[in-house]
């Protein structure tokens, strides 16, 4: 497939400010994603935490990097379930750049202080990329999460590096992310593909092959199983509700896809979101997206 020049121009939802938060609060309420990686973590932060092999003196601390935390409903669970299961005293490093974020976790952790005794939290309101340029060298940790954060970190290879160096030995570094082998990652490639357009989001693939060229050991991959029902997007484009135009924008990751993509394209584009490479059928004949997550264990050795 080629020449869909006129499809290379459009603009790619992360370039559209405030515009790609709305759209991803949406797909978010449907998809339920933060509650489904918040399960995962319940089912199985006891088993990560088991495997880590460090060793830790009654005095030292158990280092916790948070990378991206937003209102830290993710990130303090993981503290919840750390704390007892690893050591008597944790310390959180808690990396983010919003400040409205920021509050919300500090407002969370007030909430919740009973379940996160023992646990200090050190706030850094600042970047990843911020964070490389001033953090001391021998600061490691035991236990690194970044979820759905990576993508805003800066190159991939480069953000792998340097988180497994910041690793003690038999720690852990947890990264969830869009996975690959998912709705998402299929349709990045084909829209990849067909518009010859570079999507600026990873995918589980991505982080993978960057381990690979990097000697980094994966422990294991898991699949977050994030279903959405996207019907909303198949209207007609001038029949579209606000709701299926905002989805269809977040599912492709282009601004006002329906309106700005030519006819034969946008129909391509449509064929192949609801074919079983992305989606499957509800009960009354919904299409129901695969928004799968991956979650990518990295043990240091
Ligand atoms: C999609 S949200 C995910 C929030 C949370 N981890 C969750 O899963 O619910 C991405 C988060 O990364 C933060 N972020 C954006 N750029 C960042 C950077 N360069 N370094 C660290 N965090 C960043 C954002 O402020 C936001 O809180």
């Amino acid at each position: 497939m080629s020449g869909h020049h006129s499809a290379a121009n459009l603009l790619a939802l992360s370039e559209s400010g405030d515009y790609y938060n709305v759209a991803l609060d949406l797909y978010d309420r449907g998809s339920r994603r933060i509650q489904r990686i918040s399960e995962w973590v319940d089912d199985n932060l006891a088993g990560l935490a088991d495997s880590i092999t460090c060793t830790l003196g009654e005095e030292e601390d158990f280092m916790v990097l948070s990378v991206g935390p937003g209102d830290g409903f993710i990130d303090s669970k993981i503290a919840q379930h750390l704390r007892g299961l690893v050591h008597a005293k944790i310390r959180v490093v808690v990396l983010e750049p919003d400040s409205h974020m920021m509050q919300r976790y500090q407002d969370l952790v007030k909430k919740e202080s009973a379940k996160l005794q023992g646990v200090n939290f050190d706030w850094r309101q600042q970047t990843f990329q911020e964070y490389q340029a001033t953090a001391e060298e021998d600061e490691k940790f035991h236990f690194i999460s970044c979820i759905s954060s990576i993508y805003y970190c800066g190159d991939l290879d480069k953000s792998l590096e340097y988180l497994y160096g910041k690793l003690h030995v038999g720690g852990l570094l947890t990264i969830v992310l869009m996975a690959g082998e998912g709705g998402f990652g299929r349709l990045w490639e084909y829209l990849n593909k067909t518009l010859g357009r570079k999507m600026d989001f990873f995918t589980s693939t991505d982080v993978e092959q960057a381990c690979r060229r990097q000697n980094i050991p994966i422990a294991d991959t898991q699949t977050i199983r994030i279903t959405s029902n996207i019907s909303a997007c198949f209207d007609l484009p001038q029949q579209l509700s606000k709701g299926g135009d905002i989805l269809l924008d977040f599912l492709t990751h282009t601004v006002n896809f329906a309106q700005n993509t030519p006819t034969e394209y946008r129909d391509e584009v449509l064929g192949y979101l609801r074919s079983d490479a992305c989606s499957g059928t509800g009960p009354t004949g919904e299409v129901i997206f695969n928004g799968f997550d991956s979650a990518v264990i990295i043990q240091k050795q």
